[in-house]
C-alpha cells in the first residue's frame, strides 16, 4: 500500500530516502537507548533477523558475549558525542549462535528529538577469511623460505666436510705415493710423468679446499664472523677488481652460531648482488656493536636500487630477510648517502640453544 502523503513528498521533488534506504545493498540500522530501533533488510539479515524482528532488539543480544560491551562503549562515546562519528571492524552475533565479521560506519543523530546513532554496516566475511588465509600462506612461506635456508646450510657443510675430509684425504694419498714413485725413478720420462701426477695432485688439492671454503666457511667456525668476512671481502676485491674496506669491532661478537653464519651468508648475498647488478667501484663493510647489538652495514657507490626493485625483490633479497627475521634480526636496504646502496642488518643478542656455542669464542 502506497502512503498518499509520501507520493505527494516525491512529487514534490523530494529525494526518495526510504526507497533508497530499503533497497540499499548495504546494511542500514538506527540504533537508540542501545536498542535498534530501524534496520532494513540487509541489516537484519547480517544476524539472520527479518527487519521485524531486529527492531526493538538490545545490541547486547546482537553481538557476541566477548565484544559486547565494546561494541556498548562505543556508542555511549557517539551518542555523547565524545567522538561523534567511528568506523570500525567488529563483529555481529548470528541467531544461530555463531559471531558474523561486519565493518561498522555510524554517527550521531538527532531522532525524536534524543541523540541516537545511524549507519551503514557491510559483511566482511570475506575479507576476512581472506587475510586470514593470506596471513597463514605467509607464515607458511616463511617458514618454507626459513627451512629450505636451513637444509641448505646443513647440505652445504655436509658436503664441505666430505670434500674436505675424503676427497681432500685421497687426493693427499694419490700426492703422497706419486711422490714416493717420483724419488725411485731415474731422471727421464717417466720422472717427469710422476712430476705432474704430483703436480696435478696438488692443484686438485688446492681446488677442493677451496669449494669446501666456498661452500662453508671454516673460518667462521674456527674464528668467528670477522675474520670469515675479512676473508670473504678480500678474495671478493681480487675477483672483481672492486676496491674494499672493512671496519670491524675487536670485541667477540655476542651472537649465537646460526646468528653467525646468517650474517655471513647475507654478506655473501650482498656482495654478489653489488658484482651483478651495482657496477660499483667501492665497497665498505662495517662491523660494529651497540651494546651488545651486532650492526653490520654494506654500503656500494654503484647505480643505486630503485624502489620498484625492493618492492618486487627476488629470492637473493626476500632470503636475506628471512635470515635476518630467523635469526632474530632485522635488514633495512636503502639507498647509500652518496648514491649506492647500503644494506644493514641488526642482530640483538638472542638466548642460545644448548645445541648452540658462539661462533666467536
Ligand atoms: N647493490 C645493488 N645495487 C643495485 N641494484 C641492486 C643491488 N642489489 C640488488 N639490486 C637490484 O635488486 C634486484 C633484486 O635483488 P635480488 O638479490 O633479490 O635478486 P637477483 O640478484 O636479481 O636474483 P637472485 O634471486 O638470484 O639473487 C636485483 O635484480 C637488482 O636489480
Ligand atoms: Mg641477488
Amino acid at each position: 500500500m502506497t502512503n498518499p502523503s509520501e507520493n505527494l513528498a516525491a512529487d514534490a521533488g523530494e529525494i526518495p530516502f526510504r526507497a533508497i534506504v530499503e533497497q540499499s545493498l548495504v546494511g542500514i540500522y538506527v540504533i537508540q537507548d542501545e536498542v535498534i530501533q530501524y534496520a532494513n533488510g540487509v541489516f537484519a539479515g547480517l544476524t539472520g533477523h527479518t527487519p521485524e524482528e531486529i527492531v526493538g532488539m538490545h545490541i547486547r543480544e546482537l553481538t557476541p558475549p566477548w565484544s559486547g560491551e565494546d561494541n556498548l562503549q562505543r556508542i555511549r562515546q557517539r551518542v555523547s558525542g565524545e567522538i561523534p562519528s567511528m568506523r570500525f571492524r567488529t563483529q555481529g552475533w548470528h541467531k544461530d549462535g555463531y559471531p558474523v565479521d561486519v565493518e561498522v560506519h555510524g554517527s550521531r543523530v538527532i531522532f525524536r528529538g534524543r541523540p541516537a546513532i545511524a549507519g551503514v554496516a557491510i559483511s566482511i566475511a570475506e575479507n576476512v577469511q581472506f587475510e586470514h588465509d593470506l596471513l597463514h600462506s605467509r607464515e607458511q612461506l616463511r617458514a618454507l623460505a626459513a627451512r629450505i635456508n636451513d637444509d641448505r646450510e646443513k647440505q652445504r657443510q655436509l658436503i664441505a666436510r666430505e670434500l674436505h675430509d675424503v676427497l681432500g684425504g685421497i687426493l693427499t694419498s694419490i700426492k703422497l705415493d706419486a711422490a714416493r714413485v717420483r724419488r725411485r725413478l731415474e731422471r727421464d720420462e717417466n720422472r717427469e710423468i710422476a712430476d705432474g701426477i704430483v703436480d696435478l695432485a696438488r692443484e686438485a688439492i688446492d681446488s677442493v679446499r677451496q669449494i669446501s671454503e666456498t661452500l662453508h666457511p671454516s673460518l667462521l667456525d674456527h674464528l668467528g664472523l670477522v675474520p670469515a668476512v675479512t676473508r670473504q671481502l678480500e678474495t671478493f676485491a681480487v675477483r672483481h677488481g672492486i676496491a674494499c674496506t672493512i671496519n670491524a669491532t675487536e670485541s667477540p661478537l655476542p651472537i649465537s652460531k646460526a646468528q653467525g653464519i646468517a650474517a655471513y651468508r647475507i654478506v655473501q648475498e650482498a656482495l654478489t648482488n653489488i658484482a651483478r647488478h651495482a657496477e660499483a667501484t667501492r665497497v665498505q663493510v662495517a662491523i660494529r656493536l651497540d651494546g651488545p647489538t651486532l650492526h653490520i652495514a654494506v654500503t656500494d657507490n654503484g647505480t643505486g636500487i630503485s624502489q620498484a626493485q625492493l618492492e618486487r625483490p627476488s629470492i637473493g633479497i626476500v632470503g636475506m630477510r628471512e635470515r635476518a627475521r630467523d635469526a632474530g634480526g632485522h635488514l633495512e636496504i636503502s639507498p647509500g648517502l652518496d648514491g649506492g646502496t647500503l644494506l644493514r642488518l641488526t642482530l640483538p643478542p638472542i638466548m642460545e640453544t644448548a645445541a648452540e656455542r658462539p661462533a666467536d669464542d
